[in-house]
């Protein structure tokens, strides 16, 4: 396919309702090449993320008391909107010039706080501060941004973006665990780098996927372990959480090297074909870690019934990646604020329809489950 994309569009039609709108739409603003890049990932991963949470019932609840209801949360002492958070996903300029700018705009704008990748379009000062103009602008509180680390080859290399993450103001640091070797053969447009990293590039060595061995290799020898956690630890004073575990024994692991949060997640299906959904080992995670550390989930969170199934089986919060991007191309900020408000505006009506006038009140009573 060889057509120009659509640009942006500068009024929010009233077609555009929920995030599977979005996504639909989002294909015509984009290049072919980038879009298929933002879609990929395992065929049966992708499927089970959004299935898993479609086996899963609610029970409604009739008549409850809604009164002082909302969707407020506190995570590391901060106010959030909503137990929503923008996942961190890289290159936003593959979807809009404005790039993470629009997007950060957005999430000051909705309180929905913003995780920024290592490989954010934009330098991660740069976000940082359009969050605190948008906040001053708009009157509000700053929200709450956390900086997403993807270690680099040079120990140096990932301190000095801890340091710099710091002095931006990011409060939290998100140690992505889950894709340290990887096989992406995408070739960035013109125009759109890594803006954080030296050179401008990517240094994980991205390799043609398939035929090509890896143990033995510099990339399995140096790849990331378990003392890298604890070096991290030790190298900030910001809060970590471990970014992209799925094995129950791993969480242990992470909270033994000083993990303060995880997010249980399979990076949207883009990493190990075959990987279980984050809501379908989101159980025996929250029971491993028994409330020593935050849950949050991601992967295929697209309406505020798949919210409140992430809170009712132990999530504190989740985070979306793509939708973001659906929303930056078709309409940039306005697309992305969007997103927020259709995912939050979502979630209280799911809550009010169970009963719940508050997240606190979502538990495993809202689940429906067929007696055998
Ligand atoms: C990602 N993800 C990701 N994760 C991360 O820690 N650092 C990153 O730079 C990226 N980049 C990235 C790019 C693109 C295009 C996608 C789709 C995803 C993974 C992301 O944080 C998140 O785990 C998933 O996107 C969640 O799944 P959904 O919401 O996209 O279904």
């Amino acid at each position: 396919r060889d057509v120009t994309p659509l640009p942006p569009l500068t009024a929010i039609p009233p077609d555009l309702q929920t995030l599977a709108d979005y996504e639909r739409v989002a294909e015509r603003h984009m290049p072919a090449a980038s879009w298929a890049h933002v879609q990929s990932g395992s065929a049966a991963t992708l499927a089970r993320n959004r299935a898993a949470f479609e086996r899963i019932s609610l029970l409604p609840r009739m008549l409850a008391d809604l009164r002082g209801g909302h969707t407020r949360l506190t995570l590391f002492g901060r106010e959030h909107q909503a137990p929503i958070l923008f996942a961190p996903v890289a290159y936003h300029r593959l979807a809009h010039p404005e790039g993470e700018l629009a997007c950060v705009r957005a999430s000051a704008a909705m309180g929905i706080g913003m995780v920024v990748s290592t490989l954010s379009s934009v330098p991660l000062e740069t976000i940082a501060e359009a969050a605190r103009d948008a906040a001053r602008t708009l009157g509000v509180a700053p929200v709450p941004l956390w900086f997403q680390l993807y270690l680099q080859e040079d120990r140096a290399v990932s301190a000095e973006l801890v340091a710099r993450a710091e002095a931006a103001g990011y409060e939290a640091i998100v140690l992505t665990v889950d894709a340290s070797i990887k096989t992406s053969g995408f070739a960035l447009p013109a125009g759109v780098t890594a803006a954080n990293l030296p050179g401008g590039a990517d240094r994980r060595q991205t390799s043609a996927p398939g035929g090509r061995i890896l143990f033995g290799t510099r990339l399995a020898d140096d790849a990331p372990s378990w003392d890298d956690v604890a070096w991290l630890r030790a190298s900030t004073r910001l809060p970590v959480i471990l970014k992209g575990l799925l094995a129950a024994e791993d969480a242990h692991i992470a909270i033994a090297h000083g993990a303060e949060a995880i997010i249980v997640s399979n990076h949207g299906g883009r990493t190990l074909d075959g990987a279980p959904s984050a809501i379908d080992v989101l159980p025996a995670m929250a029971e491993a870690v028994a409330g020593a550390a935050p849950l949050l989930i991601d992967g295929g969170v697209r309406t505020g019934t798949d919210i409140v199934k992430a809170r009712a089986l132990g999530a504190t919060a989740v985070l979306v990646g793509r939708p973001q991007l659906h929303g930056l191309a078709v309409a940039g900020m306005a697309g992305v604020a969007h997103v927020a408000h259709i995912l939050r505006a979502d979630l209280e009506l799911a809550m009010a329809q169970l009963g719940c006038p508050t997240l606190d009140r979502i538990g495993p009573a809202c689940l429906f489950t067929r007696a055998s």
